[in-house]
Protein backbone atom coordinates (compact mmCIF):
# COMPACT_ATOMS: atom_id res chain seq x y z
CA UNK A 1 0.00 0.00 0.00
CA UNK A 2 2.54 2.37 0.41
CA UNK A 3 4.68 1.24 -2.19
CA UNK A 4 1.71 2.64 -4.24
CA UNK A 5 0.92 5.69 -2.33
CA UNK A 6 4.63 6.96 -2.84
CA UNK A 7 4.07 6.04 -6.73
CA UNK A 8 1.02 8.15 -7.15
CA UNK A 9 2.75 11.27 -5.35
CA UNK A 10 5.53 11.00 -7.33
CA UNK A 11 2.98 10.58 -10.37
CA UNK A 12 1.22 13.11 -9.70
CA UNK A 13 3.71 15.82 -9.26
CA UNK A 14 5.17 15.36 -12.78
CA UNK A 15 1.12 14.65 -14.35
CA UNK A 16 -0.10 17.64 -16.64
CA UNK A 17 -3.61 18.98 -16.78
CA UNK A 18 -5.34 19.51 -20.11
CA UNK A 19 -3.83 22.74 -19.79
CA UNK A 20 -0.01 21.61 -20.30
CA UNK A 21 -0.65 19.44 -23.35
CA UNK A 22 1.03 20.90 -26.55
CA UNK A 23 -0.02 18.06 -28.71
CA UNK A 24 -3.47 18.33 -30.49
CA UNK A 25 -3.76 14.78 -30.68
CA UNK A 26 -3.11 14.15 -27.08
CA UNK A 27 -5.40 17.40 -26.14
CA UNK A 28 -8.40 15.77 -28.22
CA UNK A 29 -7.71 12.65 -26.54
CA UNK A 30 -8.05 14.00 -23.09
CA UNK A 31 -11.58 16.00 -24.02
CA UNK A 32 -13.01 13.17 -26.37
CA UNK A 33 -12.08 10.31 -24.39
CA UNK A 34 -10.40 10.43 -20.68
CA UNK A 35 -12.44 13.49 -19.77
CA UNK A 36 -16.10 12.94 -21.32
CA UNK A 37 -18.80 12.27 -19.66
CA UNK A 38 -20.78 10.22 -22.19
CA UNK A 39 -22.59 7.21 -20.83
CA UNK A 40 -24.13 4.75 -22.91
CA UNK A 41 -27.86 2.43 -22.14
CA UNK A 42 -25.11 -0.58 -22.10
CA UNK A 43 -23.26 0.78 -18.86
CA UNK A 44 -26.76 0.29 -16.83
CA UNK A 45 -26.99 -3.11 -17.16
CA UNK A 46 -23.30 -4.47 -17.13
CA UNK A 47 -23.31 -2.11 -13.79
CA UNK A 48 -26.64 -3.60 -12.02
CA UNK A 49 -24.73 -7.12 -13.22
CA UNK A 50 -21.89 -5.71 -11.15
CA UNK A 51 -23.64 -5.15 -8.50
CA UNK A 52 -25.19 -8.23 -8.29
CA UNK A 53 -21.69 -9.90 -8.57
CA UNK A 54 -20.77 -7.86 -5.60
CA UNK A 55 -23.30 -9.27 -3.03
CA UNK A 56 -23.28 -13.20 -4.21
CA UNK A 57 -21.44 -15.02 -1.62
CA UNK A 58 -20.65 -18.41 -3.07
CA UNK A 59 -16.96 -19.50 -3.09
CA UNK A 60 -15.21 -20.77 -5.84
CA UNK A 61 -11.97 -22.04 -5.95
CA UNK A 62 -9.25 -19.78 -7.73
CA UNK A 63 -5.98 -21.14 -9.69
CA UNK A 64 -3.69 -18.35 -9.64
CA UNK A 65 -1.23 -18.12 -13.20
CA UNK A 66 -0.19 -15.04 -12.33
CA UNK A 67 1.59 -12.69 -10.04
CA UNK A 68 -0.78 -12.93 -7.16
CA UNK A 69 -2.95 -10.78 -5.64
CA UNK A 70 -1.81 -8.07 -3.10
CA UNK A 71 -5.34 -8.69 -0.94
CA UNK A 72 -5.78 -12.44 -1.51
CA UNK A 73 -2.18 -13.87 -1.75
CA UNK A 74 -2.12 -16.77 -4.17
CA UNK A 75 -4.49 -19.77 -4.79
CA UNK A 76 -7.10 -19.97 -2.50
CA UNK A 77 -11.34 -20.00 -2.31
CA UNK A 78 -12.11 -17.18 -2.93
CA UNK A 79 -16.38 -15.07 -2.52
CA UNK A 80 -17.04 -13.96 -5.89
CA UNK A 81 -18.69 -10.82 -3.89
CA UNK A 82 -14.16 -10.15 -2.89
CA UNK A 83 -13.55 -10.55 -6.40
CA UNK A 84 -16.16 -8.38 -7.63
CA UNK A 85 -15.06 -5.89 -5.04
CA UNK A 86 -11.72 -5.92 -5.70
CA UNK A 87 -10.03 -7.03 -8.84
CA UNK A 88 -12.36 -5.71 -11.66
CA UNK A 89 -11.48 -2.52 -13.48
CA UNK A 90 -13.92 0.35 -11.81
CA UNK A 91 -16.56 1.97 -14.08
CA UNK A 92 -14.58 5.31 -14.87
CA UNK A 93 -11.85 2.77 -16.58
CA UNK A 94 -14.15 0.43 -17.99
CA UNK A 95 -15.74 3.30 -19.32
CA UNK A 96 -12.97 5.19 -20.66
CA UNK A 97 -11.95 1.36 -22.41
CA UNK A 98 -15.32 1.72 -24.09
CA UNK A 99 -14.51 5.74 -25.39
CA UNK A 100 -11.24 3.99 -26.81
CA UNK A 101 -12.62 1.41 -28.77
CA UNK A 102 -15.83 3.68 -29.97
CA UNK A 103 -13.83 6.64 -30.90
CA UNK A 104 -10.76 5.37 -33.01
CA UNK A 105 -12.95 2.93 -34.57
CA UNK A 106 -10.58 -0.02 -33.30
CA UNK A 107 -11.66 -3.16 -35.23
CA UNK A 108 -12.16 -6.00 -36.22
CA UNK A 109 -10.63 -7.72 -33.17
CA UNK A 110 -10.45 -6.67 -29.14
CA UNK A 111 -8.31 -9.19 -26.98
CA UNK A 112 -8.23 -9.25 -23.45
CA UNK A 113 -6.11 -10.61 -21.24
CA UNK A 114 -7.23 -11.87 -17.77
CA UNK A 115 -11.58 -12.04 -18.07
CA UNK A 116 -11.99 -12.48 -14.78
CA UNK A 117 -15.93 -11.98 -14.13
CA UNK A 118 -16.48 -10.76 -17.41
CA UNK A 119 -17.56 -6.94 -16.59
CA UNK A 120 -15.06 -5.16 -18.13
CA UNK A 121 -15.18 -7.64 -21.47
CA UNK A 122 -19.31 -6.44 -21.33
CA UNK A 123 -17.74 -2.80 -21.90
CA UNK A 124 -15.33 -4.02 -24.62
CA UNK A 125 -17.55 -6.05 -26.57
CA UNK A 126 -20.75 -3.41 -26.42
CA UNK A 127 -18.05 -0.66 -27.51
CA UNK A 128 -18.66 -1.82 -30.93
CA UNK A 129 -21.16 -5.02 -32.07
CA UNK A 130 -19.47 -5.92 -35.13
CA UNK A 131 -15.98 -6.48 -33.48
CA UNK A 132 -14.99 -10.02 -31.98
CA UNK A 133 -14.00 -9.78 -28.42
CA UNK A 134 -11.21 -12.75 -27.77
CA UNK A 135 -10.62 -12.93 -23.90
CA UNK A 136 -8.56 -15.40 -22.08
CA UNK A 137 -9.04 -16.59 -18.33
CA UNK A 138 -7.05 -19.11 -16.60
CA UNK A 139 -8.99 -20.28 -14.02
CA UNK A 140 -12.39 -22.44 -14.62
CA UNK A 141 -14.08 -21.32 -11.50
CA UNK A 142 -13.98 -17.86 -12.54
CA UNK A 143 -14.57 -18.21 -16.12
CA UNK A 144 -17.60 -20.15 -15.60
CA UNK A 145 -19.31 -17.08 -13.74
CA UNK A 146 -17.66 -14.61 -16.54
CA UNK A 147 -19.51 -16.65 -18.97
CA UNK A 148 -22.96 -16.55 -17.26
CA UNK A 149 -22.21 -12.77 -16.63
CA UNK A 150 -22.14 -12.90 -20.83
CA UNK A 151 -25.43 -14.90 -20.85
CA UNK A 152 -27.22 -12.50 -18.58
CA UNK A 153 -26.23 -9.61 -21.03
CA UNK A 154 -26.65 -11.21 -24.39
CA UNK A 155 -23.58 -10.34 -25.43
CA UNK A 156 -23.10 -12.04 -29.03
CA UNK A 157 -19.21 -11.22 -30.21
CA UNK A 158 -17.45 -12.79 -27.39
CA UNK A 159 -15.26 -15.34 -27.46
CA UNK A 160 -14.30 -16.83 -23.89
CA UNK A 161 -11.08 -18.92 -24.43
CA UNK A 162 -10.17 -21.04 -20.81
CA UNK A 163 -6.60 -21.67 -20.11
CA UNK A 164 -2.90 -20.26 -19.47
CA UNK A 165 -1.77 -17.04 -21.62
CA UNK A 166 1.32 -18.58 -22.83
CA UNK A 167 -0.30 -21.89 -23.73
CA UNK A 168 -3.43 -20.26 -24.89
CA UNK A 169 -1.65 -17.46 -27.33
CA UNK A 170 0.38 -19.23 -29.56
CA UNK A 171 -2.75 -20.96 -30.84
CA UNK A 172 -5.03 -18.25 -30.91
CA UNK A 173 -6.36 -17.91 -34.49
CA UNK A 174 -8.27 -14.74 -35.43
CA UNK A 175 -8.80 -12.13 -38.14
CA UNK A 176 -5.88 -9.86 -38.17
CA UNK A 177 -5.49 -6.88 -36.80
CA UNK A 178 -5.56 -6.79 -33.44
CA UNK A 179 -7.60 -3.08 -32.75
CA UNK A 180 -7.40 -3.02 -29.37
CA UNK A 181 -5.80 -5.38 -27.11
CA UNK A 182 -6.17 -5.24 -22.39
CA UNK A 183 -3.41 -6.82 -21.33
CA UNK A 184 -4.35 -7.20 -17.71
CA UNK A 185 -3.56 -10.43 -15.55
CA UNK A 186 -0.01 -12.14 -14.68
CA UNK A 187 1.98 -8.59 -13.66
CA UNK A 188 5.21 -10.14 -13.63
CA UNK A 189 7.70 -8.18 -16.24
CA UNK A 190 8.96 -10.74 -18.58
CA UNK A 191 5.21 -12.16 -18.70
CA UNK A 192 4.28 -8.87 -19.12
CA UNK A 193 6.66 -8.10 -21.93
CA UNK A 194 6.36 -10.79 -24.00
CA UNK A 195 2.44 -10.46 -24.24
CA UNK A 196 3.07 -7.10 -25.77
CA UNK A 197 5.45 -8.40 -27.53
CA UNK A 198 3.40 -11.04 -28.94
CA UNK A 199 0.22 -8.25 -29.63
CA UNK A 200 2.45 -6.05 -31.66
CA UNK A 201 3.41 -8.91 -34.00
CA UNK A 202 -0.45 -8.77 -34.78
CA UNK A 203 -0.91 -5.53 -34.61
CA UNK A 204 -0.66 -1.98 -37.04
CA UNK A 205 -0.44 1.66 -37.02
CA UNK A 206 -3.91 2.17 -35.88
CA UNK A 207 -3.96 -1.08 -32.79
CA UNK A 208 -3.85 0.40 -29.49
CA UNK A 209 -2.86 -1.73 -26.61
CA UNK A 210 -3.42 -0.90 -22.59
CA UNK A 211 -1.62 -2.19 -19.97
CA UNK A 212 -3.12 -2.14 -16.48
CA UNK A 213 -1.05 -1.52 -12.94
CA UNK A 214 1.81 -0.12 -14.91
CA UNK A 215 2.89 0.83 -10.88
CA UNK A 216 1.90 -2.67 -9.02
CA UNK A 217 5.51 -3.46 -8.66
CA UNK A 218 9.03 -2.39 -9.41
CA UNK A 219 8.54 -5.72 -12.18
CA UNK A 220 5.27 -3.73 -13.80
CA UNK A 221 7.25 -0.07 -13.58
CA UNK A 222 10.62 -1.80 -15.51
CA UNK A 223 7.90 -3.43 -18.04
CA UNK A 224 5.95 -0.15 -18.94
CA UNK A 225 9.46 1.39 -19.38
CA UNK A 226 10.66 -1.08 -21.53
CA UNK A 227 7.51 -1.03 -23.72
CA UNK A 228 8.04 3.03 -24.26
CA UNK A 229 11.44 2.30 -25.44
CA UNK A 230 10.34 -0.37 -28.15
CA UNK A 231 10.95 1.27 -31.60
CA UNK A 232 7.47 0.65 -32.71
CA UNK A 233 5.72 2.76 -30.19
CA UNK A 234 5.03 6.01 -31.34
CA UNK A 235 3.09 8.04 -27.90
CA UNK A 236 2.49 6.54 -24.77
CA UNK A 237 -0.21 8.18 -22.03
CA UNK A 238 0.37 6.92 -18.24
CA UNK A 239 -2.89 7.42 -15.95
CA UNK A 240 -1.29 5.86 -13.13
CA UNK A 241 -3.75 3.18 -13.43
CA UNK A 242 -2.98 2.34 -16.60
CA UNK A 243 -0.68 3.18 -19.62
CA UNK A 244 -1.82 3.13 -23.17
CA UNK A 245 0.30 2.84 -26.30
CA UNK A 246 -0.20 4.11 -29.93
CA UNK A 247 1.55 2.72 -32.56
CA UNK A 248 0.06 5.20 -34.95
CA UNK A 249 3.42 7.47 -37.29
CA UNK A 250 4.48 10.34 -35.68
CA UNK A 251 7.75 12.53 -36.64
CA UNK A 252 8.92 13.13 -32.69
CA UNK A 253 8.03 10.18 -29.76
CA UNK A 254 6.33 11.55 -26.92
CA UNK A 255 5.22 9.97 -23.27
CA UNK A 256 2.52 11.94 -21.70
CA UNK A 257 1.28 11.54 -17.54
CA UNK A 258 -1.86 12.74 -17.32
CA UNK A 259 -4.50 13.86 -14.44
CA UNK A 260 -7.44 15.37 -14.46
CA UNK A 261 -7.27 18.08 -11.68
CA UNK A 262 -4.50 20.20 -10.25
CA UNK A 263 -5.72 19.40 -7.01
C1 LIG B 1 -7.06 -8.31 -12.63
S1 LIG B 1 -7.97 -9.70 -13.13
C2 LIG B 1 -8.73 -9.17 -14.62
C3 LIG B 1 -9.78 -8.17 -14.43
C4 LIG B 1 -10.63 -7.89 -15.65
N1 LIG B 1 -9.86 -7.59 -16.83
C5 LIG B 1 -11.53 -6.72 -15.35
O1 LIG B 1 -11.15 -5.58 -15.63
O2 LIG B 1 -12.62 -6.94 -14.80
C6 LIG B 1 -6.72 -10.77 -13.76
C7 LIG B 1 -7.25 -12.12 -14.21
O3 LIG B 1 -6.25 -12.71 -15.03
C8 LIG B 1 -6.18 -14.10 -14.77
N2 LIG B 1 -4.80 -14.51 -15.07
C9 LIG B 1 -3.66 -14.02 -14.52
N3 LIG B 1 -2.58 -14.59 -15.09
C10 LIG B 1 -3.05 -15.45 -16.02
C11 LIG B 1 -2.40 -16.33 -16.95
N4 LIG B 1 -1.08 -16.45 -17.03
N5 LIG B 1 -3.18 -17.07 -17.77
C12 LIG B 1 -4.55 -16.98 -17.69
N6 LIG B 1 -5.20 -16.17 -16.84
C13 LIG B 1 -4.47 -15.42 -16.02
C14 LIG B 1 -6.53 -14.22 -13.28
O4 LIG B 1 -7.06 -15.49 -12.99
C15 LIG B 1 -7.52 -13.08 -13.08
O5 LIG B 1 -8.84 -13.54 -13.15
Amino acid sequence: MLFIVRKYLGFYFTAKTKYGIHSPFVFDFFNQVYDSNTSYYSFVAIEYVREKLKSNSNRINVEDFGAGSRRFGKGKKRKISKIAATSLQQPKMTALLFRLINYYNLKPVVLELGTSLGITTAYLSNANKNNTVYTIEGSKEIAKVANNVFKQLALKNVKLVIGNFDMVLPRLEFPQPLGFVYIDGNHKKEATLSYFNWALEKANEQTIIVVDDIYWSNDMIQAWDEIKENERVSLTIDLFKLGIVFLHKVQVKEHFKLKKTIF
